[in-house]
């Protein structure tokens, strides 16, 4: 049996193998082989069901300085903004109406929401949507951080690993950020019982097939709910700006080789896949993601949450994603659905 049937078979390969797995992505018998287990199993789980989540991107202030990254906190050019706390549940009161039952709380690592401004932020969205799923997105912190969020009522927390491997990670950040603690963060994370999503950027400067390999192993032993990846997209004010973007083609072909990995995550079609080709997130959706995650973030804001270039959603004409999403969905013969979507383990 070839690598890819021994993945099909068995949910896991060895690095070694998944080197050889990855070596082949532009075999099209290779990933159609993939994309259909991948959907049968996507299916077998989930239906024709595609979850949403209302990402609220609420503050681009960053003391952060990854490499890639538009609002890393050395982009003078970047025009900053913090959202307040009423225009947040703002969002929240749109977004529910809209049939939203999870709101994502994205941001930089920004000092001004204080562990005590986060918390009662998280606990004014709890008393007001006792139904909804709180998903924090908001980088590394302790794990009394963490708990004390938790204890305010937050359910899930994103925190994409960017790379399991330490080489590439130090490529891409600099010397103070850390991969072992970045993935201390994330088993802290799972032992306070958040729902886990991790992830990592595809093509981003530097990675190889061994990197991707060390993703995918990774991501076995940690067994996230969720996993986020989406093409690397160059952003001007870096220094990656004259970078090649990453391949649309491999991004979903790893979606699929994710999907088998791990049959019951939620996988998003995310916004750099929709952004890096039109039909991007339909087609994450072929591959075996389940998830999509519109922006809710005040119209006036968005074109400021500038992580890479070209990001879509962020003008006028796209103050409601949730109905071009319902249509997206919809036109891959699948359907949006207004549930908390948690994660089947
Ligand atoms: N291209 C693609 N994805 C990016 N992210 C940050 N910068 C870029 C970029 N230039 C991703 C990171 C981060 C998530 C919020 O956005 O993976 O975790
Ligand atoms: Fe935002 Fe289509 S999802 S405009």
């Amino acid at each position: 049996m070839d690598v890819a049937g021994k993945l099909i078979q068995n949910h896991e390969l060895s690095r070694e193998e998944y080197i050889d797995l990855l070596e082949n992505w532009k075999n099209p018998e290779t990933a159609k082989s993939l994309r259909e287990a991948a959907v049968k199993l996507r299916k077998q789980y989930y239906g024709d069901k595609v979850y949403t989540r209302g990402l609220i991107e609420f503050t681009n202030y960053c003391k952060n300085n990854c490499y890639y990254c538009g609002i890393r906190r050395g982009n003078v050019h970047a025009e900053r903004y913090r959202l307040s706390r009423e225009e947040i549940l703002d969002c929240c009161e749109k977004g529910y109406a809209l049939g939203f039952r999870t709101f994502v709380l994205q941001g930089g690592e920004d000092p001004y929401y204080t562990d005590e401004r986060m918390a009662e932020i998280i606990r004014s969205i709890r008393r007001a949507y006792p139904d909804c799923a709180i998903t924090l997105s908001i980088g590394e912190k302790s794990y009394e951080s963490y708990k004390l969020f938790k204890e305010a009522g937050a359910n899930r927390y994103l925190l994409r690993h960017e790379t399991a491997s330490d080489e590439l990670y130090q490529q891409l950040h600099p010397a103070e950020m850390l991969l072992s603690h970045r993935k201390q963060c994330l088993y802290d994370l799972k032992s306070l019982g958040y729902q886990v999503g991790a992830g990592f950027m595809v093509g981003s400067p530097g990675q190889k097939t061994e990197h991707l390999a060390e993703d995918l192993v990774f991501l076995k032993e940690l067994q996230p709910q969720m996993v986020g990846i989406g093409p690397f997209i160059p952003h001007h004010e870096t220094k990656f700006a004259n970078e090649a973007a990453g391949s649309v083609e491999l991004t979903l072909f790893l979606l699929s080789v994710i999907r088998i990995l791990l049959p019951k995550a939620l996988l998003p079609a995310t916004t750099a896949l929709g952004t890096m080709d039109p039909r991007g997130r339909e087609k994450g959706l072929e591959a075996g993601a389940n998830v999509v995650m519109p922006n809710l973030s005040p119209v006036k804001n968005r074109r400021q949450y500038d992580l890479y270039d070209n990001k879509i959603c962020t003008g006028e004409e796209a103050a409601e994603c949730r109905g071009c999403l319902e249509r997206r969905v919809a036109s891959v013969g699948y359907r949006l659905v207004a549930e908390r979507g948690d994660a089947l383990v």
